[in-house]
């Protein structure tokens, strides 16, 4: 019957089966229960406060949800689906609790903003953990490039041989990216922390509510200024998502190069057991599954954020239920992108570089004809034929299976008579990763340099 519905009095008939089952949402937002009991002690909290409930009242309705959550947590609730989402299910079981003032608990509020509220603590609480696994990660790369500063390899444009660079200065690179990961999900968490609470419906309430005290209780930074605005913002929770693609990006980025690192015709990285796996029938294989799976996911993380852009960009003013579906993308995204920072550090930490192999890959590729070229240029050739003769240089060494370096001095001053003595010296690989002075470069001053701006930023932020 109607009536068995919180919402029920003005029903005659029943739920379809098929309805309740296909609108509920209890079997995934469950997960916010603690984010909703919180926010409904606090919302009973400022009732008191404003004289709308005795503190008797408020203290009776905060032990009775203390007294729910333990059951969920014991594992002793019973979730029905039949009051469709966590916020009813609580509620009914608070009144079977502590009797008819459980009803009084809803006064100047609505499921719009509360569960606004929920999915907003909820969300906040992920970005922090997101947060500390990504300076985590910040700090195991910047460990590898302390442990790696005179390793050099081949830097790479357009996948192919560049120039030197050194092991240090491309991990370095990563510590970047997630510093700014960082930084944006500080960010977004600063747009989340804002409480909805007062808005109720959409139109605000005739209820002399403090939304500033709800907040205060939450420790949340502010409140909302439009209700309409309120109960239909779902940007943080896009933003997060958005965070989490971006960070996806770019572990999926490192996860190529450890693919192709650890393949053997390349051999720079030696890959752990522990993130690693096997071939069912290639006895030879070790295989970079950890990595496979996170460039795979990827993703997934991105098809969530599409979701949430999606299901909002037609929704008129102010909450539809469409946007019950916004949870499981986030969970979903959530799920992915902690798992994948915490496997990510925890292999990082123990992947093992092959110096050898970079340092042989280095001599191969011409890696040290811009020396050549920047060699010229300082003699007074300009630059533009210096590349030119530096380009006949490589195509002669080329044809004779040498690098630049094994010519002898009279094969190089065939291309240019400013060639001298000194030009072994610049062709050094070594030597050009070390005379990269310039700030931010890979030079090992500027290395050094970064390691302390990050080992202090990483203070700043423990
Ligand atoms: N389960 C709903 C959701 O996640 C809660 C809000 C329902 N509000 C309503 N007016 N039916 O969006």
């Amino acid at each position: 019957m109607a009536d068995n519905k919180m919402w029920g009095g003005r029903f005659e008939q029943g739920t379809a089966a098929d309805m309740e089952a296909y609108s509920e949402s209890v079997s995934f937002d469950w997960r916010l229960y603690a984010e909703d009991i919180r926010g409904s002690q606090a919302h009973a909290k400022m009732l008191a406060e404003q004289g709308f409930l005795t503190s008797e009242e408020a203290e009776t309705i905060c032990s009775g949800l203390d007294r729910v959550k333990a059951e969920i947590e014991a594992g002793n609730f019973e979730w029905k689906v039949g009051h469709e989402d966590v916020h009813m299910n609580i509620e009914s079981r608070l009144t079977e609790i502590i009797g008819p003032l459980g009803g009084k608990l809803h006064t100047a509020r609505s499921r719009n903003d509360q569960v606004c509220l929920d999915f907003r603590l909820h969300v906040a609480a992920r970005l922090e953990d997101w947060r500390s696994r990504l300076a985590a990660l910040v700090a195991a790369f910047k460990d590898g490039a302390s442990e790696n500063r005179n390793v050099i390899l081949p830097g790479c444009t357009h996948f192919q041989p560049a120039q030197p660079v050194s092991l240090a200065h491309h991990l370095l690179a990563y510590c970047q990216m997630f510093r700014r990961d960082f930084e944006r999900v500080d960010q977004c968490l600063v747009r989340t922390r804002i409480s909805p609470l007062g808005a109720a419906a959409l139109a605000g309430t005739t209820h002399p509510v403090n939304p500033a005290a709800v907040a205060g209780h939450l420790g949340l930074e502010g409140v909302f200024a439009n209700s309409m605005d309120a109960v239909s913002d779902r940007d943080f929770a896009v933003e997060a998502v958005f965070c989490g693609s971006l960070i996806m990006t770019h572990l999926s980025r490192f996860c190529e190069e450890i693919i192709i690192w650890a393949n053997p015709n390349f051999g720079f990285v030696k890959l752990p057991d522990a993130y690693s796996t096997g071939s069912s029938i290639m006895p030879q294989k070790k295989n970079p599954d950890a990595c496979e799976i996170m460039r795979g996911k990827t993703a997934r993380v991105n098809g969530s954020l599409v979701a949430l852009l999606t299901l909002l960009k037609g929704l008129p003013l102010a909450y539809n239920r469409d946007m019950q579906e916004d949870k499981e993308p986030f969970f979903d995204a959530d799920r992915t992108v902690a798992s994948s920072l915490g496997i990510m550090e925890g292999m990082l930490r123990q992947l093992e570089f092959v110096p050898e192999r970079m340092a042989e890959t280095v001599q191969r590729g011409f890696l040290n004809a811009t020396e050549l070229a920047d060699y010229l240029a300082a003699s007074g050739v300009p630059f533009r034929e210096a590349h030119h003769i530096t380009g006949a240089a490589v195509a002669y060494a080329e044809k004779h299976g040498k690098a630049l370096e094994e010519l002898s001095l009279e094969e190089l001053r065939q291309f240019s008579s400013r060639i001298g003595e000194d030009v072994f010296a610049v062709l050094d690989y070594r030597a050009a990763v070390e005379r990269r002075t310039s700030s931010g470069g890979t030079g090992p001053d500027s290395v050094s340099a970064q390691i302390k701006g990050l080992e202090a930023w990483l203070n700043s932020v423990a």
